[in-house]
C-alpha cells in the first residue's frame, strides 16, 4: 500500500518535535553541568540521547515506507530554569504537550486505515506513558526534599545512574 501523504506530513513533524526535545534537554543538561550537578546533567542527557533515536526511529520507518523524510529547521530552545524543580516541572509540560502530538498522529492513522503506522505508534504511546511517570516521580522527590543541599546531592547521585536506551534497537 503506497504510503499516506497525511501520515507522512504528521510524522515528519513528529520529527521535528522529537529533535527539539532532544535540544531541549541538552540544553537542561549542560544548564545542570554548570552546576555541578552531574547526575541531573546525565539524566537530561540520556533524554537527550533518547530523544534523538525517537526522531531516527520515525526516520528509519518512513524510508521503510517509502516516504520522504522532510527536516526542518528548529525553533530556539530555553538556556534557563528558575531552579532544580522549575526545569523538571517544565519537562513535564513538554512531554504532556508531545504526547498529544502522539495520539494526533495515531488519530491520523487511523483515520487514514493505515493500521501498520497505528501499530508503530503503539511503541510512542507506550514510551510517553513512561516518561511522564519517570519525570512526575522525579518532581515528587524534589518536592518531598525542597531543594537543599544534602537531600539534592543524594538525588544527583541517583541520576548519574540512569543509561541510555537506544530506541532505534528496541522492537516496534
Ligand atoms: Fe520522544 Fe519524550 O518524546
Amino acid at each position: 500500500m503506497k504510503f499516506n501523504k497525511k501520515v507522512e506530513d504528521v510524522l515528519n513533524k513528529q520529527i521535528n518535535a522529537e529533535f527539539w526535545s532532544s535540544f531541549l534537554y541538552l540544553s537542561m543538561s549542560s544548564w545542570f553541568e554548570t552546576k555541578g550537578l552531574k547526575g541531573f546533567a546525565n539524566w537530561m542527557r540520556v533524554q537527550y540521547l533518547e530523544e534523538t533515536t525517537h526522531a531516527i526511529k520515525l526516520t528509519d520507518y518512513i524510508i521503510a515506507r517509502g516516504g520522504q523524510v522532510k527536516l526542518a529547521a528548529l525553533d530556539k530552545v530555553p538556556l534557563e530554569w528558575k531552579s532544580i524543580t522549575d526545569s523538571f516541572e517544565e519537562t513535564y509540560k513538554h512531554e504532556c504537550k508531545v504526547t498529544e502530538m502522539i495520539s494526533n498522529c495515531y488519530e491520523v492513522a487511523f483515520a487514514e486505515r493505515d493500521h501498520a503506522t497505528a501499530n508503530m505508534l503503539q511503541w510512542f504511546i507506550n514510551e510517553q506513558t513512561e516518561e511522564e511517570q519517570n519525570v512526575i516521580n522525579i518532581i515528587d522527590q524534589l518536592k518531598l526534599i525542597g531543594e537543599n543541599g544534602q537531600a539534592i546531592y543524594l538525588l544527583d547521585k541517583e541520576l548519574a545512574t540512569r543509561v541510555f536506551v537506544d530506541a532505534t534497537k528496541t522492537a516496534v
